[in-house]
């Protein structure tokens, strides 16, 4: 099952399904889905937590029993479903971060690679493992994990299947930083970033997350800014030496 709990403007989604280390079946993804549309629509918050129940996993990976009996066409679904997921994650106009308190493998750190910031407990492994399994990341992780870490790392994870743990994840520029407990700091971040211009967060992680050929996009969503109050607020609010208040428009 998928928790939805608020604090203040931050949404922190807990994905708990402990017996299989929070491996995502369908019907755990499938919420996991939904409750992502829904937060990503709800104006009222200003950024999105995600972890793993327990103290052992984020996100295991996907159902490894469920996909062992799917055949080409459900198996396409299933990637489908993930991509949605993980879509939402990247692209909700509010950051993400995910808290990796344990286990972020296949699936799972194909999750946290949609999120924006990720945060490791100093006891978190982090991995692709599929091609142990005959398969290949199917929720977006060869281009997320080359685009994150660079595109040796990304094949080195991939192709030997290998784990690793935080320190290395952190060495490889897979996590942002090691912390503990690790929900403790993902909070804090995401509520220093529930401050800022929501707009204006919005409008970088979009043009972040555009590909290079998109360079130059950026003067257009600049200057769109411009006709928010929240511009006009932060800029007056820099000159008259005070905190701006920001209200998403
Ligand atoms: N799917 C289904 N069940 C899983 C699972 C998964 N991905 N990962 C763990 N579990 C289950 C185990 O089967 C076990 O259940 P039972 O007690 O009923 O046997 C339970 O969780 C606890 O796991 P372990 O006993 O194996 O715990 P461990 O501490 O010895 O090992 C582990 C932990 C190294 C994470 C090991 O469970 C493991 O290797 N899991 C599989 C990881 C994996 O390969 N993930 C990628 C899946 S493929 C994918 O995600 C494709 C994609 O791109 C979408």
């Amino acid at each position: 099952m998928i928790e939805v709990a608020r604090d203040g403007a931050v949404a922190v989604l807990t994905i708990d399904r402990q017996d299989a280390l929070n491996a995502l079946n369908v019907e755990t993804l499938t919420e996991l889905r939904d409750r992502l549309r829904e937060l990503a629509d709800d104006a009222g918050v200003r950024a999105v937590v995600l972890t793993g129940a327990g103290d052992k996993a984020f996100v295991a990976g996907a159902d490894i029993k469920y996909m062992s009996g799917l055949g080409p066409d459900e198996a396409r679904a299933w990637g489908g479903l993930g991509h949605e997921a993980a879509s939402l994650l990247e692209t909700m106009p509010k950051p993400a971060v995910a808290a990796i308190n344990g286990f972020a493998l296949g699936g799972g750190c194909e999750l946290a690679l949609a999120c924006d910031l990720r945060y490791a407990s100093s006891r978190a492994k982090l991995g692709q493992p599929e091609i142990n399994l005959g398969i290949v990341p199917g929720w977006g992780g060869t281009q997320r994990l080359a685009r994150v870490c660079g595109i040796a790392v990304a094949k080195d994870l991939i192709y030997s299947g290998r784990t690793i743990d935080a320190e290395e994840a952190l060495r490889v520029g897979l996590v942002n930083a090691i912390a503990d407990p690790v929900l403790e700091t993902a909070l804090e971040v995401a509520h220093g970033l529930a401050e800022k211009a929501p707009l204006a967060l919005a409008a970088a992680k979009s043009l972040i997350n555009r590909s290079p050929a998109a360079l130059g996009a950026d003067a257009e969503e600049f200057g769109a800014l411009f006709a928010s109050a929240d511009t006009k607020e932060g800029l007056t609010a820099f000159l008259e030496k005070r905190k701006p208040e920001f209200r998403g428009a």
